[in-house]
């Protein structure tokens, strides 16, 4: 069974599209360990809590690690995850951390693009077309080898709202289908 942690920041539509992946057994094979939010009182806190996993909340790099290991993490998933992980993390978990992105890397990424953004650029690129990229993480910002990407079409009359919900849509399907791609090339674990 492959451990999974998921870092958010915010209201947890990606983590409740792995939720119920697994619950489904679409995601079959993994457990979310935990969910831990770069800060309190966001909505992902009480989905976890619904789902009956552990909650927590990470007040520095230190305390994460520390919550990291506590459970034995083999993946970290960043679903919404705002802030930028410190290199020892990075270092700690080679090509075992997941991230989400909602453009088709390597366009419309990097610092600054997030959220609303990323969609207002898009349309503000005049493309017809966009999409949701799954990538490891490494010490950049939206660096990462690209693990799954899936487009999606912008329509002439959409404005980042109306891109962002379809965008997201795609997304909550392929974090799963990413995951499972990476639980393919994991090395088997150690021990029973
Ligand atoms: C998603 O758009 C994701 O691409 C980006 O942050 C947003 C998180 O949304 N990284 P949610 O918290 O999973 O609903």
């Amino acid at each position: 069974m492959v451990n999974i942690s998921v870092l958010v920041s915010g209201g947890g539509t990606n983590l409740q599209a792995i939720i119920d992946n697994i619950e489904s057994g679409e995601l079959s094979g993994a457990r979310i360990v935990q969910v831990i939010s770069s800060r309190e009182g966001v909505f992902s806190l009480e989905r976890a809590a619904k789902a009956g996993i552990k909650g927590k909340v990470a007040k520095d790099t230190k305390q994460l690690l520390e919550q990291l290991a506590a459970e034995n993490t083999d993946l970290i998933v960043l679903a919404g995850y705002m802030k930028v992980l410190e290199p020892e993390v990075i270092g700690a978990y080679r090509r075992r951390i997941l991230n989400i992105h909602p453009s088709l890397i390597p366009k419309y990424c990097g610092k600054g693009f997030y959220g609303k953004r990323v969609h207002q650029a898009v349309l503000d690129g005049g493309e017809t077309v966009s999409g949701a990229t799954v990538h490891f993480v490494d010490e950049g910002v939206d660096t990462g080898e690209i693990i799954l990407q899936r487009q999606v079409p912008v329509e002439p009359d959409d404005t980042a709202d109306t891109l962002a919900a379809r965008v997201l849509e795609t997304e909550h399907v392929i974090l799963s289908e990413g995951i499972k791609k990476v639980m393919a090339q994991l090395p088997e674990k150690g021990g029973l």
